[in-house]
């Protein structure tokens, strides 16, 4: 049985599948969350309440009792880098003990003080400064140079994940931690587009995050801190109601693309009374707080020079991508590829009722796991009996 939970700004979701090399969905929740606000948990009792709520569901769905979980976050502190390591490769072929020391050397490099190692993802291996060797296990040469993508996040981040684990269950174990856009790649895109480049944005309640892959590999990751809520606060200023009734005006009658909009008045029920607005002026209005993020999100490739390395364009997830009009916008302010992605690939079975972008990012979860447990196997594997011993002793100490 494994439990995955991703804590996002507007819901904590909880997914468990008894098997993963036939993953099929035992039990999903969502609950709504407070304690999270840019994807950073802000009020360790709220978002207790939430995981406590979201785990008894599945506990209740499921019979089961949940002893451990896997933990995907993101958060405006959340932050990436590129990062080389290199080993002497010790006897002329390169071992799995070589690729350890040239991926720990990649991942130890370069932690600003403040901040601690969410996850590091390995991209490729050069030998002898031969380049994109995607696995060097037995090849001759001298040096092994390891590419990884690191993830950070804050130390708070993780003990205050921790307590609220803590809080809000008794002896529930925190397996891993993950970066919760690596899920995303496997359930929206396909091999192909992360082989020709390609940039995933999932645009949230609190955060957009962008991710770029290129042949294959993860190459780029950066949070922003604002998505749906940001476009959520200017509707409530904008048409001075509360924040409540503006989430639900933006749902129920929001479009990005004002063009498609014509002259109407709203009548809109708020939670103390009734208003006329305009139609029209609502969706300009989330036209332009859309089109800041996505803009945001473009300056970040263009600083980073990846808007030409992207042949396959821009795919958009996350709750924000269920707005009408977005594709429509994203094009035109792009001059992209762009396009809507929905969770259809890699996914556990019985996942129909859950094909929405907002659980993109826990169905790819599933997959993104399954992969790197299949690694750790192989790896472990090819370290032979003594090296395995010895790091079962390691973890057990
Ligand atoms: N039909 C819709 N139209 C417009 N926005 C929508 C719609 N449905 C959901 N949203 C928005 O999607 C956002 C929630 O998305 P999601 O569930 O992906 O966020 P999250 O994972 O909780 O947060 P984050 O990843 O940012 O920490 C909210 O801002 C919500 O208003
Ligand atoms: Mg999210």
């Amino acid at each position: 049985m494994v439990c995955f939970l991703d804590l996002g700004t507007s819901k904590v979701s909880g997914l468990l599948i008894d098997d993963l090399s036939n993953s099929k969905i035992n039990a999903f929740s969502s609950i709504e969350t407070s304690g999270v606000k840019k994807g950073s948990i802000i009020n360790i009792s709220a978002t207790a309440s939430s995981i406590s709520k979201c785990l008894s569901d599945i506990e209740k769905q499921s019979g089961s009792k949940i002893k451990e979980v896997l933990v995907s976050i993101s958060g405006e502190e959340v932050s990436s880098t590129n990062s080389i390591g290199q080993a002497a490769i010790s006897e002329k072929e390169v071992s799995a003990r070589d690729i350890e020391n040239a991926l720990n050397m990649s991942s130890t490099m370069k932690i600003p003080s403040d901040k601690t190692l969410l996850y590091a993802m390995p991209n490729s291996y050069l030998i002898d400064g031969v380049r994109s060797i995607s696995n060097p296990l037995g090849m001759n040469g001298i040096k092994l140079e390891a590419r990884s993508h690191l993830i950070h996040c804050s130390k708070n981040t993780k003990n205050n994940i921790k307590k609220c684990i803590k809080v809000s269950s008794s002896g529930i174990a925190i397996r891993k931690y993950f970066y919760s856009q690596l899920g995303v790649a496997h359930s929206v895109l396909t091999d192909y587009q992360k082989k020709e480049g390609v940039c995933v944005l999932d645009i949230g309640a609190g955060t957009t995050d962008i991710s770029v892959y290129q042949n294959g590999s993860i190459t780029f990751s950066k949070v922003l801190p604002y998505a749906g809520d940001y476009i959520t606060e200017t509707i409530a200023s904008a048409l001075d109601i509360q924040s409540s009734d503006a989430e639900v005006v933006k749902k129920r009658y929001g479009c990005a693309f004002s063009d498609y909009i014509s002259d109407e008045m709203l009548k809109i029920s708020l939670k103390h009374g009734k208003k006329s607005i305009p139609r029209k002026a609502l969706a300009e209005t989330i036209e332009n707080s859309m089109s800041k993020i996505l803009r945001h999100s473009l300056n970040s490739l263009e600083e980073n020079n990846l808007l030409n390395y992207i042949p396959s364009g821009i795919v958009i997830t996350g709750g924000s991508a269920n707005m009408e009009g977005m594709e429509k916008l994203g094009q035109k302010l792009t001059n992209l590829n762009f396009k809507i992605g929905l969770p259809k690939y890699n996914l556990p079975q019985k996942s129909d009722n859950l094909m929405k972008p907002e659980n993109s990012a826990i169905l790819g979860m599933t997959k993104f796991y399954a992969l790197e447990q299949d690694k750790e196997f192989t790896f472990n594997q090819s370290k032979g009996i003594i090296a395995r011993v010895l790091e079962w002793i390691r973890t057990e100490l």
